[in-house]
């Protein structure tokens, strides 16, 4: 792993262990990711991250990344925004792992041990509350998006979204979840890390748990990855190719969405301005079915400062995956004591906070 200013580290984080510990995190969210585009358990059109090629770009540390033309384009913006592979019309998983490497780099992940530092703890709450404040902002609510905003896209800077009535109303009035207010929290993506791992008792049994990007929960995945599910996040890319950006048949998409019961859908409808209508739609679709299930949509401030808050600790990415945004703010919205449970079942059994 390369990190780029280690005494920017220490001034946020001085406790070795504690870095350690979000470095292990930040690694598994990477060999998610990688596993995301690898081999995987789940259809391949459901494998696509929403920041279109929703993977680490200069991350050389623990694995070779091949050629992704999304990717390799470099500095040229626009390349960010691009789709993903499948829509130039490879839709082939680009990177290629070896499973049994990555096993074995997993299981050393899961050594780390540590203890936590619970004034260090408490530091680190408050260095991301200042930075990020997901307990406000993690969402556009009626509050922190008041009608007539102009709302900045996070990709497309240029890109304004005039808060209108219509959506306005489709906005909750305030954020659902309060500082710390979840003893335990989950997330878990959709990567096959989870495979025979036979960590679904310990997710269902998280008090909140987050998954990211429309992961099967299926009784055939249930002993490894749990049903529970709060909150679901949808990748656009995968409405506009798998259900046609809901302009024709929407039963297809809905039964998708009815699998996770009470989750609320989650979506960053202002990322870029390509997600903004296949986003809301999902809103009208989940209204006309009846479906009790919220829709809530990111806020591109909080993608914003969590990418600025990560980039300045040195991780060297070009976008900042879903699972570390949940992550992160799962670190804010989950127990503020984590010494007395274990705080976040990260993605594996693996990495947790707490119980020593
Ligand atoms: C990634 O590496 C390539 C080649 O080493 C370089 O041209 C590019 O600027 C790097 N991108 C980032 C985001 O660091
Ligand atoms: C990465 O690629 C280089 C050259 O292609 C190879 O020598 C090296 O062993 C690879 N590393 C891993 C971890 O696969
Ligand atoms: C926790 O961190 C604080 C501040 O860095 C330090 O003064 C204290 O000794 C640490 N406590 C333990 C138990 O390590
Ligand atoms: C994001 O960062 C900016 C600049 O540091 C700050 O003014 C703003 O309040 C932050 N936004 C949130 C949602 O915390
Ligand atoms: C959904 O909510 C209903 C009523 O609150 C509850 O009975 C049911 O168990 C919930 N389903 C899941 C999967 O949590």
């Amino acid at each position: 792993m390369r990190y780029a200013d280690p005494s920017a580290n220490r001034d946020l984080l001085g406790n070795r262990t504690l870095l350690f510990i979000f470095i292990c995190a930040f690694a598994l969210v990477t060999l998610l990711q990688q596993i995301l585009y690898g081999r995987n358990y789940i259809k391949r059109s459901l494998q696509f991250g929403w920041q279109s090629g929703d993977q680490l770009a200069n991350w050389t540390g623990l694995f070779n990344v091949t050629d992704d033309p999304a990717v390799q384009s470099g500095s040229d913006s626009s390349s960010r925004y691009r789709p993903p592979a499948s829509d130039q019309g490879g839709g082939k998983p680009i990177l290629r792992v070896k499973q049994s490497e990555l096993f074995d780099r997993w299981k050393s992940l899961q050594m780390c041990r540590w203890a936590m530092n619970i004034s260090e703890a408490n530091q680190f709450k408050s260095t991301l509350s200042r930075c990020c404040n997901a307990p406000s902002f993690l969402f556009t609510t009626q509050k922190n998006t008041p009608l007539g905003t102009k709302l900045k896209y996070e990709v497309d800077t240029s890109g304004i979204y005039h808060i209108n009535q219509e959506i306005f109303r489709m906005f909750p009035k305030d954020m659902p979840y309060y500082r710390s207010q979840f003893k335990k929290c989950a997330v878990v993506g959709n990567g096959g890390i989870l495979k025979n791992s036979r960590c679904g008792r310990e997710i269902n049994s998280a008090d909140f748990v987050f998954r990211c990007n429309l992961p099967p929960i299926s009784e055939k995945y249930t002993m490894d990855v749990g049903v529970k599910t709060d909150v679901v996040t949808v990748n656009p890319s995968i409405i506009t190719e798998r259900f046609h950006k809901l302009e024709k048949w929407r039963r297809p998409f809905y039964r998708v969405l009815q699998v996770y019961e009470n989750a609320s859908v989650l979506l960053p409808a202002f990322y870029n301005t390509r997600n903004t209508d296949v986003s809301i739609r999902v809103k009208y679709v989940l209204d006309d079915f009846e479906s009790t299930q919220a829709v809530y949509y990111f806020h591109p401030q909080y993608l914003v400062n969590v990418s600025r808050y990560w980039l300045s600790l040195g991780v060297r990415a070009k976008r900042i995956s879903t699972g570390l945004i949940l992550a992160t703010a799962a670190l804010e919205l989950c127990e503020e004591n984590p010494a007395e449970s274990c705080y976040i079942v990260f993605l594996t059994c693996g990495l947790r906070a707490g119980k020593h």
